[in-house]
């Protein structure tokens, strides 16, 4: 093979040795290097909550929190999250409750199929620990990575505000 394409012998791929902490719990895999984050969550470790929407890095069904921040789980390495702490949808809730935001998104229904929903709500919860009394235009902005097909954004937006009043105790 000519150029930058050359030929790939499976005996050169060095697998690596990773300890991811996801939702709480200490995770260690040996993975090949080009392994992304969302195949390693989804087909590693049996946490499919983490979807796939596309494959540029636009439609946000792929976000997971690292170090609690958003990130697109698409568009990161696997190794890259070693020595991280990783959250995805199956750590939002506690063993006895939906986080708020959950509950938020069943009360306003701001989902339909709900593809989207996961990323969605750690979007959401993200910005929530930032700004505890978003506007909604901070809320718009701070899920302008998160597309959704079926809603048409409203009750996403209005579950939201819902789990930031609930989350300040004024509802
Ligand atoms: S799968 Fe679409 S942004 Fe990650
Ligand atoms: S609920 Fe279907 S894509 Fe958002």
């Amino acid at each position: 093979m000519t150029g930058y394409l050359r030929e790939i012998r499976p005996e050169t791929i060095t697998e690596r040795r990773v300890t991811i902490t996801v939702n709480g719990e200490q995770r260690t895999v040996e993975i090949e290097p080009r392994v992304l984050l969302a195949h390693l969550l989804r087909a590693g470790l049996g946490l499919t909550g983490t979807h796939i929407g596309c494959d540029t890095t636009n439609c946000g069904a792929c976000t997971v929190l690292v170090d609690k921040k958003p990130i697109k789980s698409c568009t990161m390495l696997a190794v890259q999250a070693d020595g991280h702490e990783v959250t995805t949808v199956e750590g939002m809730a506690s063993a006895s409750e939906l986080h708020p935001v959950q509950e938020g998104f069943r009360q306003e229904h701001g989902l339909q199929c709900g593809f989207c929903t996961p990323g969605m709500m750690l979007s959401a919860m993200a910005l929530l620990e930032r700004n505890p009394d978003p506007t909604e235009e901070e809320v718009r902005w701070a899920l302008s990575g998160n597309l959704c097909r079926c809603t048409g954004y409203q009750n996403i937006v209005k579950a939201v505000l819902w789990a930031a009043d609930k989350m300040r105790g004024t509802s």
